[in-house]
């Protein structure tokens, strides 16, 4: 700690005393933002099932399913326990949450 600060001379105190507000304002911002990361995010979501799942699944596939049935559908087939059409998925527990808000949305949209 004395050593990070040894480069604040007397004269440039005040400006040095900003910065570590400012270090604690940029501390702050990441905790939210990670916070956000986690929380579903439908777009992102879209995005992967048009790259990796729309060749063969609609949303409407998957009326009557919930965020959470779809979730654990997925994570089964990741981890190996459903076998999926020969074809092993690899998402990660956020693209399972991503995935699932958007088709859960689109297929209720759809109705
Ligand atoms: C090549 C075609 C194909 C692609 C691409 C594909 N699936 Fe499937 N998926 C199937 C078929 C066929 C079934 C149903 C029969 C089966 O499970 O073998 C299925 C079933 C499922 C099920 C239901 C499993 C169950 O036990 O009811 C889920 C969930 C699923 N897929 C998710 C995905 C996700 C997520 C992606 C993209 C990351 C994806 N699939 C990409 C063909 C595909």
């Amino acid at each position: 700690m004395t050593r990070a600060l040894s480069h604040c001379h007397n004269t440039i105190v005040a400006a040095c005393g900003f910065l570590s507000v400012y270090r604690g304002f940029i501390a702050i911002a990441l905790i939210f933002s990670a916070a956000t990361v986690s929380a579903a995010d439908i777009n992102a979501g879209k995005q992967k099932v048009q790259q990796e799942c729309a060749s063969c699944h609609q949303p409407s596939d998957w009326e009557g399913e919930t965020e959470a049935s779809l979730s654990s559908l997925m994570k089964d087939i990741v981890r190996g326990k459903v076998n999926h059409h020969k074809k092993q998925l690899t998402l990660s527990d956020q693209d399972i949450e991503n995935i699932a808000a958007y088709w859960v949305s689109s297929s209720n949209k759809k109705k």
